[in-house]
């Protein structure tokens, strides 16, 4: 079950070969930016060792009459449809259609033998009102879980515990960002690379801020059984949950999960990587209170602030990747888009002199220019 449908698919992208230069590296940064950044503030937030299960992977323990199921149905519904008359117009209000449509994914990953067709009945029958139905979660829980998600705005990815990305399903908690849509071209971008060139399968590859894995899993799918990805973040729940996403696609042989800030979990493999992927955190500091309250209210800011102008961690990058890629190896940064990503090329044709090659600008699926990408001179 897929439950978001990008408007299109990347086809073509890395035109270029892969180039292979001789021209030695000059780093001669304008604007120095240090080695290795101070650690952000990690917010507090009790860290488990194993992550939260999410609905669709529960048992379903709780067997509860279907009149009552009904009851709950009607009053989520009746508070879906009613938060577009009681919000004031703004940027940053809900739509009742897309709540309506998350209550459907929330009986699907909650209740067993097929109930859409029960509840969408007009009305409950008598021979219905003696059934009973199997629920992953009690009632009191459902009523708790789609309060929490329209009047509190958690995410309805927390509510459930999981988000589908890709071909994946991905279980996802608070303290960990929620993967995007658009993220999912960085594992297209490498499929369409690896699929030209083996030199790529063969190697090690890193994912810089794994979150909750999503890009380390989609690479690792897309290199084969050779592959091999090094992911790192600086959170220990993204590290559990991350850990634990790998664990679920049977990939602990091709993904190694390592805690720490971005390059430091990865002593020894300077000039080694092959590929570097990351979509840092890009936000500049000043947009984090006008984010939407889903984003801003419960995504962790260790995932979203990027500085005062978003770009602290992805200037970062661009040093280490001059410094751990091999020779021919490839990056891509998901940045802001538009003015960020130019910012980052106009600094590594300009400060990291030589260092990089065949550097571009790839759109989004709304045409934003959200991904740098090249290769090691
Ligand atoms: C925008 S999120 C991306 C998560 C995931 N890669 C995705 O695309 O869904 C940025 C990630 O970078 C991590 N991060 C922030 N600062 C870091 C640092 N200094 N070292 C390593 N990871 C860091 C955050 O914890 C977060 O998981």
């Amino acid at each position: 079950m897929i439950r978001i449908f990008p408007s299109f698919r990347f086809t073509s992208l890395l035109s270029a070969a892969k180039p292979f230069c001789s021209v030695a590296c000059s780093s001669s940064p304008a604007r120095e930016p240090p080695p290795n950044l101070p650690y952000p503030e990690v917010k507090s937030i009790t860290v488990s060792k194993t992550p939260k299960t999410p609905l669709f992977l529960r048992t379903p323990s709780h067997v509860t009459p279907l009149s009552e199921v009904w009851k709950w149905h009607d009053w989520a519904k009746d508070l879906a449809s009613s938060v577009e008359s009681s919000s004031t117009k703004s940027n940053d209000s809900l739509e009742s259609v897309t709540l309506l449509r998350e209550l459907k994914w929330l009986i699907e990953d909650t209740i067993v033998d097929d109930p859409l067709s029960i509840l969408h009945k007009k009305e409950i029958e008598d021979d219905d009102k003696k059934k009973s139905v199997k629920l992953r979660a009690s009632l009191e829980e459902l009523y708790d879980l789609w309060k929490q998600r329209i009047e509190n705005r958690r995410p309805f990815q927390y509510v459930v515990g999981c988000e589908h990305w890709r071909d994946l399903v991905l279980c996802v908690e608070e303290g960990v960002l929620i993967p995007r849509p658009e993220t999912e071209l960085i594992v297209d971008m490498v499929e369409e690379l690896v699929s030209r060139d083996d030199w790529f399968k063969k190697g090690i590859w890193a994912d810089l801020g794994t979150g909750s894995g999503a890009i380390a899993i989609g690479v690792a799918k897309v290199l084969g059984s050779r592959g091999k990805v090094v992911a790192t973040d600086l959170s220990p729940v993204a590290i559990v949950v991350a850990s634990h996403n790998v664990q679920r696609y049977s990939l602990e042989g091709m993904i190694e999960v390592r805690e720490g800030s971005w390059f430091e979990p990865l002593k020894g493999l300077e000039g080694k990587l092959v590929g570097i992927v990351s979509n840092p955190p890009y936000i500049p500091s000043d947009d984090i209170p006008g984010l939407q309250a889903e984003v801003g209210r419960h995504e962790p800011k260790l995932a979203l602030d990027g500085g005062i102008d978003g770009t602290d961690s992805l200037i970062h990058l661009c040093h280490g990747a001059s410094r751990m890629l091999k020779r021919g190896g490839f990056f891509i940064f998901e940045t802001n888009g538009e003015k960020q990503s130019k910012m980052i090329v106009d600094y590594m044709t300009n400060d990291l002199k030589h260092c990089f090659s065949d550097l571009k600008i790839v759109s989004d699926f709304a045409g934003i220019d959200r991904f740098v990408t090249g290769f090691r001179r």
